[in-house]
């Protein structure tokens, strides 16, 4: 029997305002995890990537809210859990990493005391054993001195050592899932793949599934057992690494990966694909993608622009929604008039 899933998204739509004005941020998303995984979600800039990871979290703050759809962990229904269950769940099961690592820092508290107190308050230690085991954290992350550095204040450390300090501190109550949002965007190239292969390495002895969030091919190349495309709120792309890097099946997977020059290095950064993402505040009728698709000639314009295409299966364990794989057998069923 296959494992069941640690995380499991369905039809998960998150929206800012209501109406037809609303911004459909997260559009119909289904994904899942498996324990100990390493997913990599990667698009452009607005494609609801963050909205995305935050919804996982309940994290999402009016006039935004999660519309439809279920997030399960570990079975549960997360959108459904009471108050206590979820603040056990963020922090102890679930651990957030977000892109600015001194922003989320708290500037009047000692690093050490930063990481001890969840040990304290979540995870039961005594106040001693907390102290000794962040200072351990901090060693284990890397960070130079990491008696010293325990004392010291998020202002008397680097944005390196800062970001080195965010991991510890989400890793500290061993989660079982960690959702780390552009981890490494703020810091320079060098340090950034030390970050990285810090929290692979960590993420791996400790059996933590990683759902990592970055505009950068090359990092997902690096990092992730399987990748998830977004794009204007939807998942079109979802498959082993290997499968998108040797033959993605959406023309959106095939222009990013054409607009990362160096594969496989962590300085790759996505060139644009020429246009632009639509506006997530109008309904958009077809494929999203189709106005800057190179195969929409290919794959059948009018349908392109008039019907949303579906999750086609080009192998199992492989989506893809694009009316090019209309010939795989389809994860959903097919739209009326479509066969
Ligand atoms: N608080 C908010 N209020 C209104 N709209 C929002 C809010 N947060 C996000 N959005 C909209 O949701 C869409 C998705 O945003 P999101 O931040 O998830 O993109 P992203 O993929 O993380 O982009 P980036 O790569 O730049 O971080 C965008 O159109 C954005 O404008
Ligand atoms: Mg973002």
């Amino acid at each position: 029997m296959p494992e069941a899933p640690l995380l499991e998204l369905r039809g998960l739509r998150t929206q800012f305002g209501e109406g037809a004005g609303a911004v459909r941020a997260v559009n119909g998303v289904d994904l899942s995890l498996r324990a100990g995984e390493v997913l990599g979600i990667v698009g452009e800039s607005g494609c609801g990537k963050t909205v995305l990871a935050l919804s996982i979290l309940r994290l999402i703050d009016p006039p935004g809210r999660i519309a439809a759809g279920q997030v399960l962990f570990d079975g549960q229904d997360v959108l459904a859990m009471p108050p206590r269950a979820l603040t056990a769940l963020r922090g102890r099961d679930i651990a957030m990493i977000f892109q600015q690592p001194k922003a989320s820092l708290d500037p009047v508290m000692r690093i050490g005391a930063q990481i001890a107190e969840p040990l304290r308050l979540r995870g039961g230690r005594g106040r001693k054993a907390a102290w000794r085991e962040a200072v351990e954290l901090l060693a284990a992350v890397g960070l130079p001195n990491p008696d010293e550095k325990a004392r010291a204040y998020p202002h008397e450390i680097s944005g390196g050592q800062a970001q080195r300090v965010m991991i510890a501190i989400a890793l500290a109550l061993r989660p079982r899932l960690l959702i780390a949002d552009e981890p490494t965007t703020a810091l320079d190239v060098t340090v950034q793949a030390q970050i990285l292969d810090l929290l692979r390495e960590r993420c791996r002895a400790l059996g933590t599934a990683l759902i990592l969030v970055t505009h950068d091919i090359g990092v997902i190349a690096q990092m992730a057992d399987r990748v998830a495309v977004m794009y204007a709120g939807r998942v079109v792309e979802n498959a082993p690494v290997a499968e998108i890097l040797s033959r993605p099946a959406h023309p959106y997977t095939q222009g990013l990966l054409r607009s990362a020059p160096v594969m496989g290095a962590v300085q790759a950064r996505l060139r644009e694909i020429p246009g632009g993402i639509p506006d997530l505040g109008r309904p958009i009728p077809g494929c999203a993608f189709a106005p800057r698709c190179t195969s929409r000639a290919e794959a059948g314009p009018e349908r392109c622009d008039r019907q949303a295409p579906p999750s086609f299966l080009p192998q199992p364990g492989w989506q893809a929604r694009c009316w090019l794989q209309a010939g795989a057998p389809a994860a959903e069923p097919l739209p009326e008039g479509w066969s």
